[in-house]
């Protein structure tokens, strides 16, 4: 077969199948099928690396970390758009578009909360990719739009254009990040906007691929522009090439145009992606010199902002919730509202100062507001409402046993200082059942109190022997036989998850679900992470002074030594199984022989593990590649003999870049 032929018709069904996926919103192929064939170009590519090419499908992944932002200046400026903000403000609009031509028409659209940006393709081929920054210069985040499936980094036509649009993130996933990041106890983002600014602004495109943005485009140069006519053959364009284009409505009338922002306001939540608005635009191009522009933004185009949904409702009262790690947070009870289509009834105030620095009170009548559509907030109290004269005080004792808080310095955060705490103990089991940690089925929050309150599982190794009380819990505690069954034999299984699954579940402060894996992946096994001290933790570099002192401090603790003993007897796993990691080496094995002139030998080890590769020292039958410095000796010649692929620094620089 002809690889050359069989890898272009790979990558143009994929490209086909993403085109009808993400921007069309019509999976043509199930997963599995698509997964198929994208595991299929790869590996091809992977055998043939010299035909690989920047615009292959497979290229999505990210992995060009840059130093810096390189400046781009617009070709043209990227305008902004003048707001209006009621009906009168959009019938001035028309008047003033009236007054300089006869005939208008106006396309709706909806207006997607994210960033501007600018897209250029030479030939069909994604070529750079621009933040809207000042309007007048931004800054080269194409390694990061080569990430979002929207995007196409080829064109269904060889075109050189430019295309404007906005880059988004999609509620859903939106959602999703900041449950990841809640758990790894990093800050949620505000909301989705917030976040996709926070990825597209990373030098490290392997975040923004993970974090799954969206773009949906608006505007397009083509040097032959005149042959365009109206705004919505541009959006129609804009679609024919591979692009989203959000729906748009044509209107003949001002009033018609109302009523189209109307209809998009009243379904706004309905919509996978935050908008803020609408925007309105003359639809024939060629009148849009003679409309002209202000220094700022187009004449023949105006922005409608919706305004942000607030609910006034009362706090009943305000109580405190105890977190896995002892955390304390207050949060709001609420006389429950219908926020947004959904009834809110607590809303989180985070920690004292939070609360004092708004002065919420007891009793006091509030504005609430879902952040980011999705995390209800209090915006600010109506003072002019308020009977109840009690200022909010933080408690001293823990709202569960009863032990005094400590406030870390330097810290808005109150702790339960009691590390029997039985709210922390029931927050732990949670944990360290839940899916990203032990992913017990069945073993959820209600049960796991119940199970607690009755004093079958108090501690980690608690939940392993449920098993011994199996009768109990058919006939006391009335669970059917099956259940119960089911559960014990998922209890079973968890046994031998992977270590970083465990490592999660544990609980360390600052051991999220990454440092966990990282954890598993340079060590052999739990023993090795409890003898290991804060300097050798510190070198591994994603491994910093907070992380790397509350690893030794937890595993320092006699009480977690005597608990992993007892894991260790129940016959859990607690070695690692190396979990590789993904990336264009992935199972491939490497030996590297001579003096090479850009890397040490740590370097280029490092360079290959990076990307899913494991470094070995001597060249035999599995070694995939041999890398091959200057003096090279033995080695070479071995790999010569077995007929193993060699590499020179060059050919080995390449494939990396
Ligand atoms: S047109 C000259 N169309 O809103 C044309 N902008 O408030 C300028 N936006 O900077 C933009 N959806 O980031 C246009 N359908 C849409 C839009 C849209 C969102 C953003 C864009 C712009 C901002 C202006």
């Amino acid at each position: 077969m002809n690889i050359e032929k069989r890898l272009q018709e790979l990558r143009d069904l994929i490209r086909k199948y993403d085109y009808y996926y993400h921007v069309l919103d019509q999976p043509l192929i199930s997963d599995v099928a698509y997964d198929q064939l994208l595991k299929e170009l790869t590996e091809i590519e992977r055998e043939y690396p010299q035909f690989v090419s920047e615009d292959s499908p497979t290229q999505r992944v990210g992995g060009t970390v840059l130093e810096g932002f390189t400046k781009i200046e617009h070709t043209l400026p990227m305008l902004s758009l003048s707001n209006a903000f009621n009906d009168g403000d959009l019938r001035s609009f028309d008047d003033r578009v009236r007054k300089v031509v006869n005939n208008r028409e106006y396309i709706v659209e909806a207006k997607v909360d994210g960033l501007a940006a600018s897209l250029t393709y030479e030939e069909g081929k994604l070529v750079l990719a621009a933040t809207r920054g000042n309007g007048v210069v931004g800054e080269d985040i194409t390694h990061n739009v080569r990430t979002i499936r929207s995007v196409p980094l080829v064109l269904r036509k060889p075109i050189s254009i430019e295309v404007r649009g906005e880059i988004y993130m999609a509620k859903a996933h939106f959602a999703a990040l900041n449950e990841v990041r809640l758990e790894n106890e990093e800050a949620p983002f505000k909301n989705p906007r917030n976040a996709a600014a926070g990825s597209i602004r990373q030098l490290d495109s392997k975040i923004a691929a993970e974090r799954t943005l969206d773009f949906v485009a608006y505007h397009h140069a083509i040097k032959d522009e005149e042959a365009v006519m109206t705004h919505a053959e541009t959006l129609k364009n804009l679609r024919d090439l591979g692009f989203k284009v959000s729906e748009f409505v044509e209107c003949k009338t001002i009033e018609e145009v109302i009523d189209s922002v109307r209809t998009i306001e009243a379904k706004r939540h309905s919509y996978a992606y935050d908008i803020d608005g609408a925007v309105i635009k003359v639809n024939q191009k060629t009148q849009y010199q003679t409309i002209g522009y202000t220094a700022k933004s187009p004449k023949w185009a105006i922005a409608y902002k919706f305004k942000a949904e607030e609910v006034i409702t009362k706090i009943v009262d305000i109580v405190f919730q105890v977190g896995r790690t002892g955390q304390i947070t207050p949060v709001a009870i609420l006389e429950p509202v219908e926020v947004q289509g959904s009834t809110v009834s607590r809303a989180t105030l985070h920690n004292e100062d939070y609360v004092k620095t708004k002065d919420i009170r007891v009793g006091d009548d509030v504005i609430i507001k879902k952040a980011g559509d999705i995390i209800p907030e209090v915006v600010a109290v109506i003072k002019e409402n308020r009977t109840i004269q009690t200022p909010f005080t933080m408690i001293q004792q823990c709202p569960k046993c009863q032990a005094p808080l400590a406030r870390v310095e330097k810290e808005a955060d109150y702790y339960c200082t009691n590390p029997n705490c039985p709210a922390k103990q029931v927050e732990n089991l949670i944990h360290f059942a839940s899916r990203k940690a032990m992913n017990i089925e069945g073993l959820g929050e209600r049960i796991i109190e119940h199970f607690y309150n009755e004093g079958y599982i108090k501690t980690i190794p608690d939940i392993y022997r449920l098993k011994n009380h199996r009768e109990q819990l058919i006939v006391r505690a009335g669970f059917g036989e099956k259940s119960i069954d089911k559960l014990l034999e998922n209890i079973d299984k968890s046994k031998h998850h992977p270590l970083h699954q465990l490592l999660f579940g544990l609980g360390i402060r600052y051991v999220g679900e990454k440092v966990a894996k990282v954890l598993a992946y340079h060590f052999d096994g739990l023993s090795d992470i409890i003898e290991s001290d804060e300097e050798s933790l510190k070198r591994i570099p994603e491994i910093g002074d907070k992380i790397a002192q509350s690893i030794t401090d937890y595993f320092s603790q006699h009480e977690t030594l005597e608990m992993i003993r007892e894991l260790e007897d129940i016959g859990l796993s607690l070695r690692s199984i190396n979990v590789q990691k993904e990336g264009i080496f992935s199972g491939k094995t490497f030996v590297i022989t001579g003096k090479l002139e850009h890397f040490t030998r740590d370097q280029a080890q490092e360079e290959i593990e990076a990307r899913g590769g494991k470094v070995t020292s001597s060249v035999s039958k599995k070694t995939d590649f041999v890398i091959v410095g200057e003096e090279a000796g033995s080695k070479k010649d071995k790999a010569e003999k077995l007929g193993v692929m060699m590499l020179d620094e060059t050919s080995f620089m390449e494939r990396i870049k």
